[in-house]
C-alpha cells in the first residue's frame, strides 16, 4: 500500500459520528482518534484472533488489543463457548450464583498468594476498593502511589493527580514515590509517619524490579504499618498467571486484577489477605467497609470467561507463548530499525509479553511527531500498533508481516531524520498524549 493512497473514508465519517454523540469520540480516552495520525484512525468493524477489520474493509495485525485485555486474541473459541453456555442460563440473579464460588475458588487456585477475592467489572473499582480498605484498616488517610506508573483508577484519588484534574477537589491526600528507589520511599513514609494507609504500584512495568526492590518495599510497608498493594492489572496475566507476585515471590497485602482476566469480557478482582478482606464481610465485629458492591460485578458469563481464560492459560502455557512471541517480535523490530539506520530512534522496551516502543527525534528525545510518522507507516502496512503488546493469537506470519511494515516505516523515519524535520510526512497534526489539560 502506498502511504499517499491509504485513506479511511468510512472511518473518518464514523469518527465524526462518534464525536457528535460521545464526548471524546470513544468510551476510553486511550482509544481516542487524537492518539492516531489525522484522518488515519480506523474504526473497528470486528476482530478475530490477532486481526481486526475496520469499517473501510482493511485488515490489520493488531497489538495491545482491547487495551491489553484481549491477550488470547479476539473471539477466542474456549472463552466464547464458556460465555455462550452461561448466557443461555441467565446472567444475573437476586442471589449469588454458584458460579461465584466456583470462580473465586478458581481464581485463588491460580493466584495462591491471595486468600480471598471479590470480583467487579473494571480495574478502577478494584484499585479504589483497595485504597478504601487500606484506609479503613489503618485508620490513616494518605495514599502513596508510584509516580512512574501511568494509571491506577478513574476515581478522584488518582485522576486528581493528573493534568485532567478539572472537577476534582484538591487531592492532597495522595502522595507519590518513585519506582525502584527504596530510600526515597522510606523518606516519604518517615515524613508522613503514621499517615500513609498504603503503597500502591505496579510490581513491574517497563523495567524489571531492581534486585531486592519488591522485598525491600514489603519490609518498608511492614515497618511503617501500611498496606502494600500490587496493581496487577497488566502484569496479572502477562508476567505469569499467578501475577508478578507469583513470579517475583513477594506477597502484597492486597492486589488488583482485570484486563486479561476476562479476555475482553468485563471482570476485575480485588484479592488479598483474609484478615483485611474480611473487613468487607460479615464475620467481624469492627466497622464494616463498603468493599465493592456492584449490580453487574458477578455477571455469570464474565465469571465463566475468567474461568475459561485461566484454564486456557494453564493448559496451553499462554504466558510462555506471549513471552516467546514478544521476543521474536522485539528481535525483528530491532533488526529492521537497525538495518534502516534508525536503531537509536525506534526503541522497543519492556518485558517481552508487554512491549512498548519509543520514537525518538534527532536529539534522542521522545517525539510525538515521529510517533505520528511511525504510526502512519504501520497503519499503511496493515499493522494497528499503539504498542507492541502481543496476544497469543499471533503467529509467525503475523510477526513477519509486522516486521516488514516496521521496516517500511523506518525507511520513511530515516528520510525525515535526514531532512531534520518530520512535518512533511505527518499529513496533519501530531498525535497527542492522553493526559493533557486542554483538548
Ligand atoms: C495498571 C492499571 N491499573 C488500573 C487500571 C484501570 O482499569 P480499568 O480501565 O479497567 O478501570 C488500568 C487501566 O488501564 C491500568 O493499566
Amino acid at each position: 500500500m502506498d502511504t499517499e493512497e491509504f485513506r479511511l473514508p468510512r472511518s473518518r465519517k464514523a469518527n465524526e459520528r462518534l464525536h457528535a454523540l460521545i464526548p471524546g469520540g470513544a468510551h476510553t480516552y486511550a482509544k481516542g482518534d487524537d492518539q492516531y495520525p489525522e484522518n488515519l484512525a480506523p474504526v473497528i468493524s470486528h476482530g478475530r484472533g490477532a486481526h481486526v477489520w475496520d469499517v473501510d474493509g482493511n485488515r490489520y495485525v493488531e497489538y495491545g488489543s482491547g487495551l491489553r485485555s484481549v491477550s488470547l486474541g479476539h473471539a477466542h473459541p474456549r472463552v466464547v463457548e464458556a460465555v455462550r453456555r452461561e448466557i443461555d442460563r441467565g446472567s444475573n440473579f437476586v442471589r449469588p450464583s454458584i458460579l461465584e464460588a466456583e470462580a473465586a475458588e478458581r481464581f485463588l487456585a491460580t493466584v495462591p498468594t491471595a486468600e480471598m477475592v471479590k470480583f467487579a467489572k473494571n480495574g478502577s473499582d478494584a484499585t479504589t476498593a483497595a485504597v478504601r480498605l487500606a484506609r479503613a484498616v489503618t485508620g490513616r488517610t494518605r495514599v502513596a502511589l508510584c509516580a512512574d506508573h501511568p494509571f491506577f483508577s478513574v476515581d478522584d484519588w488518582f485522576i486528581g493527580t493528573t493534568p485532567m484534574s478539572a472537577g476534582i477537589p484538591a487531592t492532597d491526600l495522595t502522595v507519590t514515590f518513585p519506582y525502584g528507589d527504596l530510600p526515597a520511599t522510606e523518606q516519604l513514609l518517615s515524613r508522613h509517619e503514621g499517615e500513609i494507609a498504603c503503597l500502591i504500584l505496579e510490581p513491574a512495568a517497563h523495567t524489571e524490579p531492581p534486585p531486592g526492590y519488591l522485598a525491600g518495599l514489603r519490609a518498608l510497608a511492614d515497618r511503617h504499618g501500611c498496606v502494600l498493594v500490587f496493581d496487577e492489572m497488566i502484569t496479572g496475566f502477562r508476567w505469569s498467571e499467578a501475577g508478578a507476585q507469583g513470579l517475583y515471590g513477594v506477597v502484597p497485602d492486597l492486589s488488583t486484577f482485570g484486563k486479561a482476566l476476562g479476555n475482553g469480557f468485563a471482570v476485575s478482582a480485588l484479592a488479598g489477605r483474609r484478615d483485611l478482606m474480611e473487613r468487607g464481610g460479615l464475620r467481624h465485629s469492627d466497622d464494616r467497609v463498603f468493599l465493592l458492591s456492584t449490580t453487574h460485578g458477578a455477571e455469570t458469563h464474565s465469571l465463566a470467561a475468567a474461568m475459561a481464560v485461566q484454564t486456557t492459560y494453564t493448559e496451553e502455557g499462554v504466558t510462555a507463548r506471549l513471552h516467546a512471541l514478544g521476543e521474536r517480535l522485539a528481535a525483528g523490530v530491532r533488526a529492521a530499525a537497525t538495518a534502516m539506520g534508525v536503531g537509536d530512534h525506534v526503541v522497543v522496551r519492556g518485558r517481552a509479553s508487554n512491549l512498548v516502543f519509543a520514537t525518538l527525534d534527532e536529539n534522542g528525545q521522545p517525539s510525538q511527531e515521529y510517533r505520528t510518522l511511525f504510526l502512519r507507516g504501520l497503519l499503511t502496512g496493515g499493522v494497528l500498533a499503539p504498542s507492541f503488546v502481543v496476544s497469543s493469537a499471533l503467529d509467525d506470519a503475523d510477526i513477519d508481516h509486522t516486521v516488514d511494515a516496521v521496516a517500511q516505516a523506518c525507511a520513511v523515519y530515516r528520510k525525515a531524520l535526514d531532512a531534520g524535520d518530520p512535518t512533511p510526512w505527518l499529513a496533519g497534526r501530531p498525535v497527542k498524549p492522553v493526559f493533557r489539560r486542554r483538548a
